[in-house]
Order: structure tokens, then C-alpha cells, then sequence
């Protein structure tokens, strides 16, 4: 699963000189692409609201395998995604479009980084990409 957080609905328009001019729905492209060419299948989500997401997280297990992560502003704020994570029986690699480490410091504390395989951070829609073979090289090692 492809899980996305707040604000992700208006890539392409927001911000382009950060996050790139590529939208969801491109990347959504990609990734189904990529995945295609890989022999894995992928859902999208998105959400605006934290307990939607909670709820989205809740559910990971019985939906998918892994899971490609991008909780927005939630990366900075959250325990309770922190705490939904900490239940999910899944591997996740977690992705920024921008690199949070340029960024002010209120961002570069993730509340989920060291609950995920590993962090892509700074290749704008290319990060999914990375995200996805690195994921499911993680699943297939561990078969
Ligand atoms: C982001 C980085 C976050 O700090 C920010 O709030 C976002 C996008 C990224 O992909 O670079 O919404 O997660």
C-alpha cells in the first residue's frame, strides 16, 4: 500500500519549486508501473485527517504486505500514527519528497523513521520509486 498524508492531494500545484511538478495521480502512475514491472501490486490511499489515517493503518495487515509511507506534516506531530505503526505487522519504507534534513528543524524529527526499514528522502516523485524496489526487495528477502 501507497499510504499518503495531508496536503499530498494538491502535489503539482503545491509548491512546485519543493515538491516538483508531478501530481498524485502521476506518481500513482509510476508506481503502478513500476510495480507492474516488478510482479507486485500496489493500492493508493490518501488523507487529509489523522484519524483516517489511523484508521488506514489499523487495517494495513489484512490490505498489504508493505507499505510506502508519506504522512505529510503528520512525519513531525503524530503519536498517534507513532502508536498505529507500532501495532502494524508490516514493514514500511517511508518517503519524502523533499529532503526534511534542508528543511527547518521542526522537520527533521520523523515520530515513525525509526519504526520504518528505511527513510527516501530528498528525490522528489522519484523517492516512490526508490521506495518500492527497496520494499519489495525487503519482502522477497524475507520469503
Ligand atoms: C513532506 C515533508 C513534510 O515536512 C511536509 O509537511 C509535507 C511533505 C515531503 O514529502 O517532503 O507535507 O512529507
Amino acid at each position: 500500500m501507497v499510504l499518503n498524508g495531508p496536503n499530498l492531494n494538491l502535489l503539482g500545484t503545491r509548491e512546485p519549486a519543493l515538491y516538483g511538478s508531478a501530481t498524485l495521480a502521476d506518481i500513482e502512475v509510476q508506481v503502478r508501473e513500476r510495480a507492474a514491472a516488478l510482479g507486485a501490486s500496489v493500492t493508493f490511499a490518501q488523507s487529509n485527517h489523522e484519524g483516517e489515517l489511523v484508521d488506514l493503518v489499523q487495517g494495513i495487515g489484512g490490505n498489504a504486505e508493505g507499505a510506502i509511507v508519506n504522512l505529510g506534516a503528520y512525519t513531525h506531530t503524530s503519536l498517534a500514527l507513532r502508536d498505529a505503526f507500532l501495532a502494524a505487522p508490516i514493514p514500511f519504507v517511508e518517503v519524502h519528497l523533499s529532503n526534511l534534513f534542508k528543511r527547518e528543524a521542526e522537520r527533521h524529527h520523523s515520530v515513525t523513521a525509526d519504526l520504518a526499514v528505511g527513510m527516501v528522502t530528498g528525490f522528489g516523485a522519484a523517492g516512490y520509486l526508490l521506495a518500492l524496489e527497496a520494499l519489495v526487495g525487503v519482502l522477497r528477502a524475507r520469503r
